[in-house]
């Protein structure tokens, strides 16, 4: 089920920002070029939030052991470790929608 998390005017190309839907903490991401993308929202090195995660419109980057990610696809820049598990989203009159039913989010091995 498609949760509402916020107005798309609050996110910019090339930004992102921490949504919260139906109790996960999702990055809400707009790469420069791209479409609107939702993935977790925990860093799967150990679960950190990634609210203060650096964003430079391309990469996503740890505040904690500086892990990246391609905000285009979730997969990992570096170390390739684990992806960001995905979430579908849709935006229909100004508003962003994120479903995370059956998406649990990905961690690496211990
Ligand atoms: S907690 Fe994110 S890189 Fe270590």
């Amino acid at each position: 089920m498609f949760n509402r998390v916020c107005n798309v005017e609050t996110i910019a190309e090339g930004a992102m920002r921490i949504v919260i839907a139906d109790a996960h903490i999702i990055v809400l991401a707009w790469p420069e070029n791209g479409a609107i993308k939702a993935f977790q929202g925990v860093c799967p090195h150990s679960n950190m939030p990634l609210a203060e995660a650096e964003f430079d419109g391309t990469v996503l980057t740890c505040p904690s052991h500086s892990w990246t990610w391609d905000m285009n696809t979730g997969e990992p820049v570096h170390p390739k470790e684990s992806a960001l598990a995905e979430y579908p989203v849709k935006v229909e009159d100004g508003v962003v929608y994120i479903d995370t039913e059956g998406v649990p989010p990905l961690f690496a091995s211990p």
